[in-house]
């Protein structure tokens, strides 16, 4: 039997990752073969979706996770009878950024608290940490280059990324201890994200697909020309995923894995929202630029080569049509 814990299991990918989990019904454990999946524990500060909080195979619990993992609380009896743990509880970048004290507290203690709990509860799970791109950047002593590979030193220029780094390396650091089997996946942006608008700097990359398609009007704040790196919703959780279910030898280590990501132009994304939408759709977008966000966008990194994610089966999406149909399919009533 599997039995999972998911942190931020009541959030987008968490969520959407276990009803993936759900529906396929059994996990493979770093290729020891297909268990049935027994139990999904949902850990989070907000309520489960409906759906999930009805399931009889999901458990929900709901607080900070810092307090949820402590002694003798629900999230530290879900550790210690999990086999894997997915580590998705995080504040987003804009968050971070304009909140100091909840980065830290949310991405840097309550993951420091989660791991000392796996490591409490002696039974070694395997713990995925889904890290981010943002740990990527560049400064005048180290640049960034052309083309992020797998032995880019991180240079994470905002606090959200300077967390996700320091939670790969802490995860790395229990792995070599062998207090539990850590991987960390760094996660694309993800687009399109359905709902409503988040915090996140990198929102209008969902922000100025999703509201135009529900017939509202968008504001995209950067260039035409500017260059992003993305993945679709199910390239993520397939990323996320692939990093449970790869043997040891083939995932490769305790670095991170960086998951492959479609580098598109911002104009490129509205063209393929034309060739989809239509341009009536297209003209509901209001091109209003901010040089605060064009200048944390011209900042990232847009080209990836991930050898490490190509050995293990990951690919990009195809293009961002097919993203936008996918959405299109995903969000619509049947
Ligand atoms: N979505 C993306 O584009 C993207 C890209 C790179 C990395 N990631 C990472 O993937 C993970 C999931 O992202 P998402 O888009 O689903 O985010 P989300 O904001 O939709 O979900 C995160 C969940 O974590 C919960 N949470 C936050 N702090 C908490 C705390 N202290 N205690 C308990 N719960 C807490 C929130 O309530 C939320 O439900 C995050 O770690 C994020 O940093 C996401």
């Amino acid at each position: 039997m599997a039995n999972v814990v998911i942190t931020g299991g009541a959030g987008f990918l968490g969520a959407r990752l276990a009803r993936d989990l759900l529906a396929a019904g059994s996990l493979d454990v770093a290729g020891d073969g297909e268990r049935p999946l027994s139990r999904v524990t949902l850990l989070d500060r907000v309520a489960a979706p409906p759906d999930l909080a009805a399931s009889d195979r999901v458990t929900v619990a709901e607080g900070d996770l810092a307090g949820l993992v402590a002694p003798g609380q629900a999230g530290r009896y879900a550790l210690a009878g999990a086999d894997v743990v997915f580590h998705l509880a995080a504040a987003v970048s804009g968050e971070c950024e304009t909140d100091f004290d909840l980065g830290i507290r949310a991405n840097l203690h309550a993951t420091e608290a989660l791991f000392a709990a796996c490591r409490a509860v002696g039974t070694i799970p395997l713990v995925v940490f889904s890290s981010s791109i943002a740990v990527f950047g560049g400064s005048p002593e180290l640049p960034l280059p052309a083309v992020v590979e797998d032995r880019t030193l991180p240079n994470p220029q905002t606090s959200y990324g300077i967390q996700k780094f320091i939670g790969e390396q802490l995860l790395a650091d229990y792995t070599r201890k062998g207090f539990l089997r850590g991987r960390s996946i760094r996660l694309m942006t993800v687009s399109v994200r359905p709902g409503r608008p988040n915090a996140a700097a990198s929102g209008f990359m969902s922000g100025i697909i999703r509201e135009p398609l529900a017939g509202q009007r968008a504001v995209c704040p950067v260039d035409p020309a500017a260059e992003v790196a993305l993945a679709s919703p199910a390239r993520a959780i397939e990323a996320l995923r692939c990093a449970v279910t790869s043997p040891d030898d083939v995932w490769g280590g305790r670095t991170a894995v960086t998951m492959p990501g479609l580098t598109v132009t911002v104009g490129d994304m509205v063209a393929a929202l034309a060739q989809v939408a239509g341009p009536e759709v297209t003209s509901l977008i209001d091109w209003v630029p901010d040089p605060a966000v064009a200048g944390m966008v011209s900042g990232w990194a847009a080209h990836f080569h991930s050898d490490r994610a190509a050995r293990l089966g990951l690919a990009p999406d195809p293009d961002f049509t097919s993203i936008i149909r996918k959405h299109l399919a995903d969000t619509q009533p049947r």
